[in-house]
């Protein structure tokens, strides 16, 4: 399973790179209005921390103006993924930009039909929102495990991004499904790592250190 961060934020990016598991990061625009810098020199930085995909979100919403401006976008850098939310103008400027070489990331995803149709435009990847999906009383990874079957059924190339990620359960189910990628919050990545066994039986270990005979 791939691990991308969720952010639009240097620091924490620099953080999880050093770790060594990140290959790649997801912005979006409410990511993106939370950091003091210009949006596109935020994005050629983070392309510039992250070998691997950084995701960046369009803004037009008619294909017409969607199509210019993922171009723009891909510009910045070669591993830029351009973010088009789910419709059918975004399906129109999907297809228009893959055959171009450019990677979509279809957005705002939140059924199995909708990632269908991302995958047939030619989306490099779709990413349907699980937490969002919970949020209102619906089964976010019974989408996930939808998702994984139909795109198995048809060998789809699409590879699935489980965003809107809330804690770790998300990220080890979205795994035991065998879902592509997840996008991962900063917060939530450290509790990937953390369990109070663990620590407990550090200190236990130390304490006892101490008692051997050198
Ligand atoms: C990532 O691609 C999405 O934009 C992000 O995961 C959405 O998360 P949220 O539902 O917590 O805003």
């Amino acid at each position: 399973m791939k691990f991308f961060l969720d952010t639009a934020n240097l620091e924490e990016i620099r953080e999880v790179a050093s770790w060594g598991v990140l290959d790649g990061v997801t912005t979006n625009p409410s990511l993106c209005s939370k950091e003091n810098i210009k949006f596109e020199d935020n994005i050629r930085e983070i392309c510039a921390l992250v070998g691997g995909p950084v995701s960046a979100e369009c803004v037009s919403l008619r294909s017409e103006e969607i199509v210019p401006e993922a171009r723009a976008l891909a510009k910045i850098a070669s591993n830029v993924a351009v973010k088009i939310p789910v419709g059918l103008e975004g399906l129109k400027a999907t297809k228009a930009l893959a055959a171009e070489g450019i990677s979509v990331n279809m957005t705002l995803v939140f059924s199995a039909s909708q990632a269908l149709l991302a995958a047939k435009a030619g989306a490099k990847f779709v990413s349907p929102f699980i937490g969002r999906l919970d949020d209102v009383s619906e089964d976010g990874m019974a989408l996930i495990e939808e998702i994984v079957q139909v795109f198995e059924n048809y060998r789809f190339g699409t590879e699935i991004i489980v965003a809107s990620v809330r804690h770790p359960r998300h990220v080890v189910e979205a795994a035991l499904l065998g879902a592509d990628i997840a996008t991962v919050p900063y917060a939530v990545m450290e509790k990937l790592v953390r369990h109070p066994l663990t620590d407990a039986g550090i200190e236990r270990f130390l304490s006892d250190w101490k008692k051997v005979r050198k």
